[in-house]
């Protein structure tokens, strides 16, 4: 019962019996309800890019370390460094605005498969297509809306065979109220990333900020915490195997209907290329930040999340090749193909065949974008120039009334791109990651422009350009000449770079607009061809529910579980077992070593008396939930959910039955964390806590 990321409004229809036999003791109407509040009222897509949970009824938030992490980097300087030291408000008035971050609130979702569908056919062009939903997606916001007040996102689902549609509302104040330092936020590093057993305290606290009526509003010192709809309990009862535990939260992407031959030509082709230019890209970083304390802050969001996908890519490779999946695709293709052949589905014969030509017309030119990537991620020159080029562009056309009134604009955009930036460091990615692009990509599908260049020699280019750093820049606004600008080597490049990719992506329209016919086809054969099978829809962002329960992975020879023999949860034992002193992984504050050696766990030890840190569930996640909450039958909070083990990182692919779990902080460890650790009781004390009789006092 474990795979599946469930649409909320389809849990009812779907799986409303199977989760009450799992242990739910909650009506489908209490967890997602578009009049009264119910749980998913709790969930909030955080930043965009991962979950939150309110957990009080002052709007405070729980997340993961790493979905703070960009913010809390962001207020850090080398004097005042939050990352490594932590942050904790001790009042509420220490709170500070975290800029750029939002949390946004589902109100409510529905079907609108009927009315897009009714509009589109199969004869369609791609660019037909997209207009008849574009105008759709138009329509929909415009009724649901109310002037702005919400927004409203349609998106596809089932590889474009259905639609919904999502209306939120989006908080802006949002401000950081606790956070661990990196040693325990982001314990084990990059080598315990994606593995079990595990003992990071991944958790980050905010809090979200309305105007007086409650409604968002832009940062001001007025507004006071939000009153939520709803925020869940949290419990101190402790977990075992065969628990029911649900996760609800924002997934990003799975790709859980790849074909065969996409999964070849992800393995062999366009994941070893993606392994290997961000591997050079973090080298290049790494041997910078080595160097001094503000690139090391500067870069540290972006090193982490370059490393994080690196060795999932990797590990994805791996668990491919070792779980069978290619095999186990092609067992559903050859049966896929056989009921094809009766004359009643005759629409579906000769789609996967189709399917597997596309993968060699692309394969070339996949690689190229996976190479190309990393390269634009990485090397900011690029996209600085691309960015601030224009924005220039426009200032220098002016007169001088029309420069002055866009000056700030100007000037902010400038301040934005050269915040993290540090020359010497994109001096080198430019060349290496040029270098790398120009010796591995097939010259038929290769930029021209970036082929051209003189890899050893470009950091001088753009040393000479006025975009090479921020002094340039501010001495070209003082003094704007347009011909200059158009004359700028690295602005150029730039240019010719954009060029080259919409002249690529016009070659190749045509082929990519009729695979997409041809997934939607075959998905839609799929389901056809199993009318007793529950699907679901792959991950995209929207809010889903998982629901399974508290499990356990095989022991591996190769691994210390440091005496835990019940593999589903570790412990401080095995925290300060890991522990290296000044290691850059494995270090720990003195406080957390001493607290472990007075045993001072309070109310948050489990009832066996050891102190809990991480546990695994088999609930069915992948990125963009990470800060999802795990909770309970009943409703609780039991865990904040935060990563999944690599011997099932092919599970974007496949839900893999037996190894793919998710990886949770235990909650009662973040209480620990906020309480003992922190000091911070006054956080403790807005909680909802529930308790057995078996906890602690
Ligand atoms: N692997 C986690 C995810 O993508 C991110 C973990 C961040 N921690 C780290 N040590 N890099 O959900």
């Amino acid at each position: 019962a474990d795979e599946g990321m469930w649409l909320l409004m389809l849990i009812k229809r779907l799986n409303g019996v199977d989760m009450q036999k799992e242990g739910l003791h909650l009506t489908p109407e209490e967890i997602y309800s578009v009049n009264n509040s119910s749980l998913k009222d709790a969930i909030v897509s955080f930043g965009g890019f991962c979950t939150g949970e309110i957990v009080s009824d002052k709007g405070l938030i729980f997340t993961n370390h790493h979905c703070g992490y960009g913010a809390v980097a962001a207020a850090s300087t080398p004097e005042k460094d939050y990352l490594k030291n932590g942050f904790w408000a001790m009042k509420q008035k220490d709170e500070f605005n975290a800029k750029d971050l939002y949390v946004r609130f589902l109100v409510r979702m529905d079907d609108a498969s009927q009315r897009i569908n009714a509009k589109l056919n199969n004869k369609m062009t791609g660019e037909e297509r997209k207009a008849v939903i574009d105008a759709e997606t138009k329509a929909i916001q415009a009724e649901n809306s109310e002037n702005g007040k919400y927004t409203v996102v349609v998106k596809d689902f089932f590889n474009g065979n259905e639609f919904y549609y999502f209306v939120y509302q989006d908080y802006k104040d949002i401000r950081l109220v606790g956070a661990p330092p990196s040693s325990l936020g982001k314990f084990g590093g990059d080598t315990d990333n994606w593995e079990w057993p595990r003992h990071t305290a991944d958790f980050t606290v905010f809090r979200v900020y309305a105007d007086a009526a409650g409604n968002p509003a832009e940062y001001s010192p007025s507004n006071t915490p939000l009153k939520p709809k709803h925020f869940l309990p949290v419990s101190l009862k402790g977990i075992k195997p065969g628990d029911f535990s649900m996760i609800l939260g924002y997934p990003g992407r799975t790709n859980r209907y790849l074909t065969s031959y996409g999964i070849q030509q992800m393995v062999n082709k366009d994941y070893p290329a993606w392994v290997e230019a961000s591997k050079l890209a973090m080298d290049v970083m790494k041997k910078y930040m080595d160097k001094d304390k503000a690139t090391q802050l500067n870069y540290a969001s972006q090193y982490a999340s370059v490393a994080n996908y690196w060795k999932n890519r990797q590990g994805t490779i791996d668990a491919v090749i070792k779980n069978g999946t290619i095999t186990d695709k092609q067992k559903t293709e050859a049966n896929f193909k056989q009921w094809a052949l009766q004359p009643a589905n005759i629409e579906y014969d000769g789609v996967l065949d189709d399917i597997s030509i596309y993968y060699k017309q692309v394969s070339n030119r996949n690689v190229e974008r996976n190479y190309a990537t990393q390269l634009y991620r990485n090397a900011k020159y690029i996209s600085l120039a691309s960015q601030v080029g224009p924005v220039l562009k426009s200032y220098a056309e002016q007169d001088m009334a029309g420069r002055l009134a866009m000056k700030p604009k100007v000037e902010a955009a400038v301040k934005a791109a050269y915040e993290n930036f540090n020359t010497k460091l994109e001096g080198e990615m430019l060349n290496s990651m040029v270098g790398l692009y120009q010796s591995r990509v097939d010259k038929d599908v290769a930029s021209p422009t970036i082929m051209a260049l003189d890899s050893k020699n470009l950091s001088n280019v753009a040393y000479s350009s006025i975009f090479a750093n921020k002094t340039s820049v501010t001495n070209f606004i003082l003094n704007p000449d347009r011909l200059k600008l158009d004359a700028d080597p690295l602005l150029k490049i730039a240019n010719g770079v954009t060029t080259d990719q919409r002249l690529s992506s016009e070659k190749f329209s045509k082929i990519d607009d009729n695979f997409a016919k041809n997934n939607r086809i075959f998905l839609a054969g799929l389901m056809k061809s199993m009318p007793e099978k529950k699907f679901y829809p792959d991950a995209n962002f929207t809010m889903r529910l998982t629901y399974g329960t508290v499990d356990k992975l095989p022991i591996r020879t190769d691994r210390n579980y440091f005496g835990v023999t019940d593999n589903y949860y570790t412990d401080m034992t095995g925290l300060v077992g890991k522990y290296k002193k000044g290691d850059e992984e494995f270090d720990l504050p003195q406080r957390v070593i001493d607290l472990y050696n007075m045993k001072d766990f309070g109310q948050y030890a489990d009832a066996a008396g050891f102190m809990p840190v991480n546990f695994l569930s088999n609930n069915d996640i992948t990125g963009g939930n990470s800060g999802s909450p795990v909770i309970d039958g009943d409703g609780n909070l039991i865990g904040i959910a935060f990563d999944g083990n690599s011997e099932a990182l092919s599970g974007d692919i496949v839900f893999e039955q037996e190894w793919q779990k998710t990886i949770n902080v235990d909650v009662r460890f973040v209480l620990w964390t906020i309480d003992k650790y922190a000091g911070a009781r006054r956080l403790i004390d807005e909680l909802k806590l529930v308790r057995s009789e078996n906890t602690p006092a």
